[in-house]
């Protein structure tokens, strides 16, 4: 409601009278009045018509054969529109409605063929009224009986007071348990909210089959931050469906998809499966971002480097529109992890899309290094992991290795930066300080990896020492043949040195490296 149009409806409400602020408004406020009015009248017309004897017989055999029950026929107050050019234009006027009253409203217009010539909108068709979610109507849908030829469904168009982006249908009847449930699940059509609230899904609502605006994004987050989408897979797919959803990520809800089985609606599938099947079906709705990518992989390769980045560049639309950034984070990580790529490449792409909020670097997607360490590097990643997690080992840990004692450049660069952190005694590393002393991209992937990777060595103790010894193990291997290289073969000199060296390094004060 615009604020006037609450003024007024609470007054009401109160019983007592405001005048209206400027003649423009006040005429303004009475056509509205006089609409609202007029789909009041509409709907007891249409709906008497469907119920109350011979004319609406077809149409209430149609709906009973969808398996509409008689008490649903009543809550979403059904109607039958009858066959004939101009039975709604004669009932109308005998209201008190004039012609043109009815033409604002949409229930009427004139020929194009025969101007003068006005005629009924809706003929012979099933009725479906649309209320606000206030529960004034302020709109019809009409389906055909069957499926002939003709147009399947026709609607009122806009009016004063029917505006269809920024209207939802069935809010009225679902608002309270879209607020007891958490979540509103958003259909397409008429029959799909109908089929599922009678089922007893009541938190059930619809676009009508016009894309999403932000007018419906709005609405729907008055009442809930989680929409589930069940559109049936072929809508779903379309780029005028992703758009409007990439909509619904920007205002902040949650979006989630309802996996229905190809060519399937909601109201086929609860008439087919029933409502457990149903209410199984949207606990298992996955995020929005999963679907994308499910969908992506299911035409593209993501194990080549090309898939890899075309998926990227598909799933930033939608990442992009995160605004948590918690929740955008836990997004880039699962993408990453379900393509393989480098956290950081998708964080690039968003910061292109200028949407990252965080400095990056790779321009390329990157495979993943953690598969291709060597043994050694394997020990010299697990050293770290376990001095980033038990800071009081850094101590012990420099007076036995050195940085040159790590063979990977990211590794040792690290190392650099453990054995010279100063904030040990204050019960801790700083991470974050941490990793902006990392020079390298290698030393920065390596450290974000450390902090995500939440699981400590079970053992700290055990880990710790036993890589030390590993590491001096692999160091003195490699002296020895270094050693046995530099005098080609000659045992005594090599003993001499050998025994050098052994004392030099072992000397108190003395520089070991
Ligand atoms: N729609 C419309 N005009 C059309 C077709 C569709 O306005 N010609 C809107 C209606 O609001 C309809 C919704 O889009 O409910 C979804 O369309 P569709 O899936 O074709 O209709 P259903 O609701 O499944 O209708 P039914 O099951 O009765 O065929
Ligand atoms: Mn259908």
């Amino acid at each position: 409601m615009t604020f006037p149009e609450a003024v007024r409806f609470l007054a009401t409400k109160c019983g007592f009278v405001i005048p209206e602020a400027t003649p423009g408004d006040r005429a303004a406020g009475l056509a509205r009045d006089k609409l609202h009015q007029l789909n009041d009248f509409a709907v007891n017309y249409y709906h008497k018509l469907l119920t109350g004897g011979a004319a609406g017989k077809g149409a209430l055999t149609y709906l009973r054969e969808r398996g509409i029950k008689d008490n649903t026929i009543q809550s979403f107050k059904l109607g039958f529109s009858m066959p004939d050019w101009d039975a709604f234009l004669k009932a109308g006027k005998k209201a008190g409605f004039s012609t043109e009253n009815m033409q604002e409203g949409g229930f009427v217009l004139e020929s194009r063929n025969r101007p003068g010539t006005i005629y009924d909108r809706f003929r012979s068709r099933v009725m479906f009224p649309i209320f606000d979610a206030r529960g004034e109507p302020i709109g019809f849908g009409g389906r055909i009986l069957g499926s002939d030829s003709d147009i399947k469904y026709m609607n009122s168009p806009e009016t004063p007071v029917y505006h269809k982006s920024r209207s939802i249908y069935n809010l009225n009847l679902a608002k309270e348990a879209i607020r007891k449930e958490g979540r509103a699940i958003l259909a397409e059509g008429y029959m799909d909210v109908i089929a599922c609230f009678q089922a007893g899904t009541h938190n059930i609502v619809a676009s009508l089959g016009t894309s999403l605006s932000e007018g419906h994004v709005s609405l729907i987050k008055r009442y809930t931050n989680e929409v589930i989408i069940a559109y049936d897979s072929d809508s779903a797919g379309t780029a005028a469906t992703s758009r409007g959803l990439d909509l619904l990520v920007k205002g902040g809800l949650r979006v989630r998809m309802l996996n229905l089985p190809s060519g399937k609606d909601p109201d086929d599938f609860v008439r087919e499966n029933g409502v457990d099947s149903l209410r199984a079906l949207i606990s298992g709705a996955v995020d929005l971002v999963d679907y994308k990518l499910d969908r992506i992989q299911e035409q593209v390769d993501v194990n080549s480097a090309e898939g890899k980045k075309r998926t990227v560049q598909a799933l930033v639309a939608t990442l992009a529109n995160l605004n948590n950034q918690v929740e955008k984070s836990e997004h880039v990580k699962k993408c990453a992890e379900r393509l393989n790529v480098e956290e950081d490449y998708i964080w690039q792409q968003l910061d292109e899309a200028g949407s990252g909020k965080r400095v990056r670097r790779s321009t390329q997607p990157t495979i993943k290094s953690t598969t291709k360490l060597s043994a050694r590097e394997s020990i010299e990643r697990l050293l770290l992991e376990c001095l980033i997690q038990y800071p009081h080992f850094i101590t012990r840990a420099k007076s036995q290795i050195t940085k040159d004692d790590f063979t990977n450049s990211g590794h040792a660069e690290l190392a650099e930066i453990l054995w010279a952190s100063t904030d040990l005694e204050e019960g801790g590393l700083d991470l974050g300080n941490l990793i902006n002393r990392c020079i390298s991209k290698e030393a920065r992937d390596i450290i974000s990896r450390l902090i995500l990777q939440k699981s400590s060595p079970p053992n700290g103790e055990a880990a710790f020492s036993g890589c030390i010894r590993k590491i001096r193990e692999y160091r003195e291997r490699e002296y020895r043949r270094s050693v046995l290289k530099e005098n080609s073969g000659d045992s005594l000199s090599m003993a001499r040195q050998l025994m050098e060296d052994l004392r030099r390094r072992t000397k108190p004060n003395t520089d070991n490296a």
